[in-house]
């Protein structure tokens, strides 16, 4: 048992970790042309305009929780006025619209890639196992929002998953305290180090290269052709 709760709260976080960070440089060293999203929109444009917008605001929605809820401790939240009850309030509304949104935008994505053939025929089994652990994460999360904390008993995972979660970072690594948190917590943990571990071989590399200088100059400039129509 303690050797498992090593492995899995100790091992793998730090494994993933280190893949992720020396991932990262070599497939910039040796893959930096295939450092893309792979987008398939010139393929199919209507549904992935819906599924993209929701899964992204949605996930983007979620991350911004995640850095309130595990990367800040509860100490800090009470100091500025905001008490444990507000806290998992102001957690399972926000929590449950980021986490609807992002299930419901990631359905349809994975439903365009089945239902389009010439989608399909761009899926490759790194993008496969990406989904997989991707649906375990987002569908895990939003139980862990909806069936644990807005509408079940309620689980304080400030007071474990998260200080095992920032442990980890300042050398402290505590696996006693995943060890006994519920088993959907556990798995959410797991797959989400899984997913980091497989992060740069896949197309999720492509968070790192927004265009955010195109906030200010676009480079590229598309204009029409011909005067829009009047209708
Ligand atoms: C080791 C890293 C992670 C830990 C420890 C963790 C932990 C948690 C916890 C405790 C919750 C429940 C929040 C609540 O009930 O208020 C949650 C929810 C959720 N998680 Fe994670 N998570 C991790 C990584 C991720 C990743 C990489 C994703 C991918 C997008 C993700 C997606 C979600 C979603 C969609 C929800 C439900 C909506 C929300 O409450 O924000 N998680 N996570």
């Amino acid at each position: 048992m303690r050797l498992a709760s090593t492995f899995l709260w100790v091992v793998l976080p730090y494994s993933a970790m280190v893949l992720f960070v020396a991932g990262h440089i070599w497939r910039y060293r040796y893959d930096k042309f295939g450092w893309t999203s792979r987008s398939t929109q010139l393929l199919e444009g209507r549904w992935l305009a819906w599924g993209s917008n929701l899964f992204h605001y949605g996930a983007l929605a979620a991350i911004g929780g995640h850095v309130l809820g595990m990367l800040i401790p509860t100490q800090l939240t009470q100091a500025v006025g905001v008490s444990e009850p507000d806290y998992h309030l102001i957690s399972a509304v926000a929590g449950s619209a980021a986490g609807i949104a992002c299930v419901v935008g990631f359905v349809i994505l994975v439903a365009r890639r089945a239902y389009f053939p010439r989608v399909r025929r761009t899926t490759t089994p790194i993008d496969v196992a990406t989904y997989v652990l991707l649906a375990l994460l987002i569908g895990l999360g939003l139980a862990e929002t909806l069936a644990v904390n807005a509408f079940g008993g309620g689980y304080n995972y400030r007071d474990s998953v998260a200080i095992w979660f920032r442990g980890l970072f300042i050398l402290d690594p505590r696996p006693q305290l995943m060890a006994t948190a519920p088993i959907i917590y556990q798995v959410h943990a797991a797959a989400a180090w899984l997913l980091y571990a497989l992060w740069p071989f896949s197309r999720l590399v492509h968070v790192w290269s927004i265009p955010l200088q195109y906030i200010g100059r676009p480079y590229i400039l598309y204009r029409r052709r011909y005067p829009a129509l009047r209708r």
